[in-house]
């Protein structure tokens, strides 16, 4: 008995080894029929996969894959793991890096024009700043960076970045003395210093811990990056004076833009801008919730006069008055 239940047990683990055996070569064969990518984009950027901004760029790359039926692939590494806004700004200019999705604050270092959108409450609200960034001004300054290596492809939502802080701030008064994490930004730190505060520039990946740890007092972000990057664990009081609207920016190294084929450059472009369609309404709908989200975790969130704000940055606007930057300032206040 023994000797015949020994002899099926052999033939079954055979048997089972067999199929195995014929799976794996079939999957195999599948995988060898599907198309290879003959391009695969890196895209490096510092947001949570959590990030309504990070979903954008995950659908954009469905997308492309989609239209070029896996010839053309975009990898996306979220979370700063391919290094710091600053740095990838920098490898797209070598063309280590394909591309990248920054604020547009970093950006005014490599672009000078770009230091247009940090002028604090240059946009009246969310519709005049979209009107802006789709229209003649904001498509000049997408493609203002491509003799440095640096191409455009679209702007994403980033709503109006407000102060977050361990203490409560009412009025630029309150900003006193407080060290301020600020963008690597020349116009964020001008802007934190005519309100009053000490302004620090960090990375943002470095933020958590240097809040955590008491390195600065506050910060200042939309709702969605205030959210999913658990700084409201640290600071309780969220101040809505809506500063600045700097958009997002999602960008390509000219030199790698320039190799694509003239079909995988259009593909591109097509995803990215549907993906800009898909963000927008995500957007609207996570600023809400992630500003739900962090009162229900015990975070004060504080609707200030923001008049005092506004009067407070008047030397920012004063300092570019004849200039370049000026001049684009009264352009885009005529936008109706
Ligand atoms: C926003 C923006 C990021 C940026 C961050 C910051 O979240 O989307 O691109 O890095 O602000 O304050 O550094």
């Amino acid at each position: 008995m023994t000797i015949i239940n020994n002899y099926v047990m052999k033939n079954k683990v055979i048997l089972l080894w067999l199929s195995v055996c014929l799976i794996l070569t079939a999957s195999a064969g599948c995988k060898k029929r599907e198309a290879e990518p003959q391009v695969v984009l890196k895209l490096g950027h510092v947001l949570d996969i959590a990030h309504p901004v990070h979903k954008a760029m995950v659908y954009m790359a469905d997308r492309v894959s989609e239209k070029s039926a896996g010839r053309m692939k975009v990898e996306i590494y979220p979370n700063e793991q391919l290094g710091t806004e600053k740095e990838s700004i920098e490898a797209l200019q070598l063309g280590y890096m394909a591309m990248t999705k920054t604020s547009t604050a970093p950006m005014e270092g490599f672009v000078p024009q770009m230091k247009i959108f940090g002028i604090p409450y240059l946009f009246r609200d969310s519709e005049h700043c979209w009107k802006v960034l789709k229209g003649p001004i904001g498509k000049e300054l997408l493609l203002a960076g491509q003799s440095k290596g640096l191409r455009g492809l679209c702007y994403y939502d980033a709503g109006a970045r407000s102060f977050y802080s361990k203490k409560e701030v009412h009025s630029p008064a309150d900003l006193k003395g407080m060290k301020i994490r600020v963008q690597n930004s020349i116009m964020s730190i001008k802007m934190v210093i005519a309100m009053g505060g000490s302004p620090t520039p960090i990375p943002f990946g470095e933020l958590y811990t240097a809040l955590d740890q008491g390195v600065v007092d506050g910060a200042e972000n939309n709702p969605p990056s205030f959210y999913t990057s658990r700084h409201y664990e640290v600071c309780k009081y969220y101040t809505l004076d809506e500063h600045t609207m700097l958009p997002d920016i999602l960008v390509i190294s000219t030199r790698v833009w320039n190799k694509l084929s003239p079909e995988f450059q259009q593909i591109l472009q097509e995803a990215v801008d549907e993906s800009v369609e898909y963000q927008r309404k995500i957007w609207a709908e996570a600023e809400q919730n992630d500003l739900k989200t962090v009162e229900q975790a015990g975070v004060k969130v504080i609707h200030p006069d923001k008049q005092p704000f506004r009067d407070s940055v008047k030397s920012v606007w004063d300092e570019f008055e004849g200039t370049e930057i000026g001049n684009l300032i009264k352009q885009i206040q005529e936008v109706q």
